[in-house]
């Protein structure tokens, strides 16, 4: 795998050859998906096919079959479970684009904008109900427990962040902890499901759920960043929807930590009225602030903070792919 150091922290990332690592068993689990949406509901077949076919960089899958060859052989109980994660996944994303009122998603008006609310929330539903249908094939307790408990961290953390919405008090420490739930701890699922269907050790468990939980805390902080400095069109989704919907994201409690005093007034406005208006001079503060630089170096810190928990691994092309995507989530433009 070629790697061209940089800088300190920044490396060439050539996604595709990640991608190839684990080709034949990504396909397969691509099966797995379409084979397990179908259902005689034509609604329900339409939206989950038009989701699941719209793309998306099945990241979350892709980790946990990598953690998985990492440890040895990947059996049909990885593909099932990575089938698993990318399903919640794909239910949280309907369930968040209601929530967030978002019209763009992987590049398309989001389901929400083409069936409605009502539609996105019930199909979300049927996806979350068909990941445990299909978890529980895997006859494995801890998985079950794993997965429960994560999907109630996951609906934890977006109550909390419905809490911070329009607050502009909310602490650095407050976004933190809705991130480590909404986002982090679905990629630590994904990690440590592969460390224990792959049987290893406590310790090891423990290290991978670190790795998946650092990353994907590196992950969500990108995330809001680009909400303010990414493309549309490489992002597929609308810049501004996290101030439109007054969600107090770090970019915004830094800017208004930094910034003057008006500079504050403006940002806690827009915050306190959930409005994209102010976008272009918000985006301008958050620029002059350094608050984008200060995120993606909290996000440089947690992947870090992922690579090191990898220690335990032998060295493999997986481990130095898994090392690859934990800096990805940091220098990622979509
Ligand atoms: C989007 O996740 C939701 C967040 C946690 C930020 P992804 O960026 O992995 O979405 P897709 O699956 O690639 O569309
Ligand atoms: C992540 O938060 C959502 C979930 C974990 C479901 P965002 O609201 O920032 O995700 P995007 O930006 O809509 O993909
Ligand atoms: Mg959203
Ligand atoms: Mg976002």
């Amino acid at each position: 795998m070629s790697v061209t150091e940089s800088s300190n922290t920044s490396v060439n990332i050539d996604f595709n050859q990640i991608k190839n690592l684990t080709l034949g068993e990504a396909k397969a689990v691509d099966r797995l998906i379409v084979d397990e949406l179908s259902s005689d509901v034509m609604l329900i077949n339409q939206m989950s096919h038009y989701i699941i076919a719209s793309g998306g960089k099945r990241l979350r899958p892709m980790l946990l079959l990598l953690a998985g060859k990492a440890l040895g052989e990947v059996n049909d109980n990885h593909l099932i479970l990575a089938a698993v994660i990318e399903f919640i996944h794909t239910a949280t994303l309907l369930h968040d684009d209601v929530v967030d009122e978002s019209e763009l998603r992987r590049g398309k008006d989001s389901a929400n904008a083409v069936w409605g609310n009502a539609a996105s929330v019930l199909v979300g539903d049927y996806l979350y109900s068909s990941a445990f249908e299909m978890m529980v094939r895997t006859n494995n307790m801890q998985v079950m427990e794993i997965l429960s408990k994560t999907t109630t961290a996951i609906a934890e953390g977006e109550v909390l962040q419905l809490l911070n919405c329009n607050n502009p008090d909310t602490t650095e420490q407050k976004y933190l902890e809705v991130i480590a739930r909404k986002t982090a701890i679905l990629f630590s699922a994904a990690t440590r499901l592969a460390a224990v269907i792959s049987d290893a050790d406590e310790a090891t468990q423990e290290a991978l759920a670190t790795y998946g939980q650092e990353l994907g805390v590196a992950f969500q902080l990108i995330d809001d960043a680009l909400d303010y400095k990414a493309s549309t069109e490489d992002l597929g989704k609308n810049l501004g929807d996290d101030l439109a919907e007054g969600k107090p994201t770090l970019p915004l409690i830094y800017a208004m930590q930094k910034g003057s005093v008006e500079q504050a007034a403006v940002i806690t406005d827009a915050i306190k009225q959930g409005s994209r208006d102010a976008f272009a001079e918000i985006y301008e503060i958050v620029k002059q602030t350094n608050a984008i630089e200060y995120t993606e170096r909290c996000a440089d810190a947690a992947a870090q903070n992922a690579i090191d928990a990898l220690s335990v691994l032998p060295d493999s092309d997986y481990k130095a792919a898994l090392e690859l995507l934990a800096r990805f989530a940091v220098q990622r433009d979509h």
